[in-house]
């Protein structure tokens, strides 16, 4: 078992990681366990792009219309507030648009937006401002498909989350059934691959990064790696114990 030093409250305090990898890959749930266990913040960076995208239609503008787009995106309203310690969620005014931006419109519009490097660009800047603002009280964790490699590339640990196709499907579907959903299990695959191929262009592991694999490894032992390559790069902050 691995152990913070127990002198330090925040042990990522200074230092940003990033974990990149496909859809449903379980990058999220790493991000979340690190950012409770190290009580350091994390960002969903997917968020943004969704946003984009919901703030983009919800105003009546052409999601493939990038001149538009661009400006829009740039100056549109919204922050991310706290939820509990270390999450946060969109807010565009005083309204969180967290339950807007992960419905089935949003899923079937985000990758155009997503996928415009103009776009991109214009998304960037609050991506890595969100790293500068909380990296030195309390660290940063970023989960996205380019945050090591174009968000944070200065970060002190980077992971890129793999998984077989098959497998991930597995776990979106199985969400889909928790939330009582009616879907088949074909129809979850092929959406996957469908995204997967979309996304590809911008999910991207740099050669720095950790590749752990979850087709064959569950959450705890996924958890479990990460901390091992934090403590092999921060050895005066993560102490092993027996
Ligand atoms: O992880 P997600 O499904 O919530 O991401 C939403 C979309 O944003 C998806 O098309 C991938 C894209 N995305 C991206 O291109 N770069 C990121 N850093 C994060 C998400």
């Amino acid at each position: 078992m691995r152990r913070m030093s127990a002198s330090i409250n925040h042990p990522l305090k200074n230092y940003v990681i990033t974990i990149d990898g496909p859809s449903s890959s379980g990058k999220g749930t790493l991000a979340k366990r690190l950012a409770k266990r190290l009580r350091a913040k994390y960002l969903d960076t997917g968020t943004i792009y969704r946003t984009a995208t919901y703030l983009t239609l919800k105003n009546g503008i052409d999601v493939h219309d990038v001149p538009q787009v661009v400006p829009f995106v740039s100056d549109m309203d919204f922050d991310f507030r706290h939820v509990g310690k270390n999450e946060f969620e969109a807010f565009s005014g005083e309204e969180s648009i967290e339950k807007f931006i992960r419905t089935p419109e949003v899923d079937a519009n985000v990758h155009y937006i997503a996928t415009q490097s103009a776009i991109r660009q214009a998304l960037l800047e609050r991506q890595t401002g969100f790293a500068e603002q909380w990296k030195d009280s309390y660290g940063v964790i970023l989960d996205g498909r380019d945050t090591g490699a174009r968000i944070y590339p200065q970060a002190i640990a980077k992971f890129f989350v793999v998984g077989d196709a098959k497998v991930r499907a597995e776990r979106r579907f199985a969400q889909h059934c928790d939330m009582g959903k009616e879907i088949d299990f074909e129809t979850v695959y092929q959406d996957m691959l469908y995204r997967d191929k979309k996304d590809a262009p911008n999910t991207i592991q740099t050669p720095d990064a950790f590749v752990l694999d979850v087709t064959k490894n569950d959450a705890d032992a996924i958890e479990q790696m990460a901390l091992k390559v934090l403590a092999e790069k921060l050895p005066e902050r993560f102490s092993e114990v027996a």
